[in-house]
């Protein structure tokens, strides 16, 4: 049974749409109620160094509804796909 959780995450992690709708399950389930993408998505904008932009969101969400590792990357994926789209 051990081995079906590291499993079941290698396989979330190698499959791009699996851990897309991770992120935005995650989303859905953390952030939207008081955030929809797209406003998500306007407060990202101004942060235009991808670098500066993800050490931000990292330190951001640790505080703000998203204090889970796992669930944090997932989110900020997400984010950071929205973003792209809109660019
Ligand atoms: C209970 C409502 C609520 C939830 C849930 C919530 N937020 Fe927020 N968020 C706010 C409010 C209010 C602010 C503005 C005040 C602040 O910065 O804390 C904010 C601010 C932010 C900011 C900008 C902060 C800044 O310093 O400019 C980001 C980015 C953000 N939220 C992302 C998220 C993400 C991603 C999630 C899900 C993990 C999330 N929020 C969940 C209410 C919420």
């Amino acid at each position: 049974m051990k081995i079906l959780i590291p499993l079941a995450l290698l396989l979330v992690l190698a499959t791009p749409s699996v851990a897309q709708q991770a992120g935005e399950a995650e989303f859905g389930k953390r952030c939207a109620r008081c955030h929809d993408t797209a406003a998500a998505v306007a407060i990202l904008k101004p942060h235009t160094d991808a670098k500066e932009r993800a050490a931000w969101l990292e330190r951001k969400l640790s505080r703000h509804h998203a204090r889970d590792a796992g669930e944090r990357k997932a989110i900020i994926g997400y984010l950071e796909r929205a973003l792209g789209a809109t660019k």
